[in-house]
């Protein structure tokens, strides 16, 4: 069945290992198959939920086009485009936030998490940016939207959303309720640093990541300070149970690979975490490295990158422009 498909990822930087494991790689897969249509969004209108400083800005929305490019999506067969360009994000999402129930966005956890203790502070867009994800997918009729675990209330919030649009005004089936694509083993990339906490672009410490622009110097001597446990690796996943970045390097070797957690465990079942470090540390860098190479040839050609957002961005206005029309008519604008 041909699938239409729409991701989106935040401009703002240090675009790293859990978000090409989780998301990026999979937008890849999914581009390479010829019976999709793909739609892959910068999406700065979230960024924006949190202060961003203009250039840096710039160079972000830029960036993250260069690293969907290097990692293999084809602009001559993918839409990539970002969110600001499109109007009509921004009015589904006002239209949208009027049909959705505080209490429902009251319960994502990603709010609490980013907000932290003083919520008064934290802007109304953060609070409502679930909604803007919303607007994102439902625009383009989107039936599979591929993300990392953490999204997954998301999308349960957008699949909500549309069908209390479509009850609400009577239109069966006019908002596409869409599925998430969530890969089932791996979907969670954690710290080098602390393996109970997810690898993020915001941790201080950027011995905590792999980015995607490390050398690879960088990568090895970060795999090489990566965070173990004193014991050595086990041959069962069961004995993975209390030791979180054993598990963590674990998981990334075989996702790098597309292999199985257990053919990993054969591997290296009664073998040191040195072991380990040094098959990843290769691994990763023969993997990563020519992403990271590609980025920084391709971030200098401003006037390409600038061009495949501009032309994204009028085939996305085509299809999104039309939905919102329909939207608007049925609510009674
Ligand atoms: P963001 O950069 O927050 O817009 O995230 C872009 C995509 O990367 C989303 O699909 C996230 O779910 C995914 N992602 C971010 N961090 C991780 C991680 N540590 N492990 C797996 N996926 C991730
Ligand atoms: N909220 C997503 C994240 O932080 C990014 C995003 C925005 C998105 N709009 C989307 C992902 C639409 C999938 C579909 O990772």
């Amino acid at each position: 069945m041909s699938k239409k498909i729409f991701s989106g990822v935040q401009p703002t930087g240090n675009l790293h290992l859990g978000n090409y494991l989780g998301a990026i790689k999979n937008f890849v897969d999914l581009n390479n198959d010829n019976q999709n249509e793909c739609i892959f969004c910068v999406v700065d209108l979230h960024a924006i939920t949190v202060k961003q400083d203009k250039d840096q800005l710039k160079n972000n929305i830029r960036e993250t086009t260069a690293t969907f490019i290097a990692s293999g999506i084809d602009p001559s067969k993918s839409i990539i485009f970002n969110q600001s360009k499109v109007h009509a994000h921004a009015e589904g999402s006002w239209i949208l936030s009027c049909m959705a129930p505080m209490g429902w966005l009251n319960r994502m956890t990603q709010f609490k998490e980013k907000a932290g203790k003083d919520k008064e502070k934290a802007s109304v867009g953060l609070y409502i940016y679930p909604i803007l994800m919303a607007s994102d997918i439902l625009l383009y009729d989107a039936t599979h939207v591929p993300v990392g675990e953490d999204q997954k209330q998301h999308l349960e919030l957008t699949r909500d959303i549309a069908h209390k649009f479509n009850k609400d005004f009577d239109c069966v089936d006019f908002l596409r309720v869409p599925e998430p694509l969530i890969k089932k083993d791996f979907s969670r990339i954690m710290s080098l640093k602390d393996g109970l906490k997810k690898m993020s672009k915001s941790d201080p410490s950027d011995l905590s990541r792999i980015n995607l622009t490390d050398t690879k110097d960088e990568i090895i001597n970060k795999i090489k300070k990566a965070k173990t446990d004193s014991f050595s690796l086990p041959n069962e996943e069961h004995k993975l149970k209390d030791r979180p970045e054993a598990e963590n390097l674990l998981g990334i070797y075989s996702s790098v690979l597309n292999q199985t957690l257990d053919k990993t465990l054969e591997e290296f079942g009664g073998k040191n975490f040195s072991d380990l470090k040094s098959q990843l540390a290769e691994v990763l860098s023969s993997k990563i490295s020519p992403i990271s190479d590609e980025i920084k040839k391709l971030i200098n050609d401003k006037n390409y990158l600038d061009k495949v957002l501009a032309e994204g961005a009028n085939k996305a206005e085509e299809i999104a422009g039309k939905k919102i029309k329909e939207m608007k008519k049925i609510i009674g604008f």
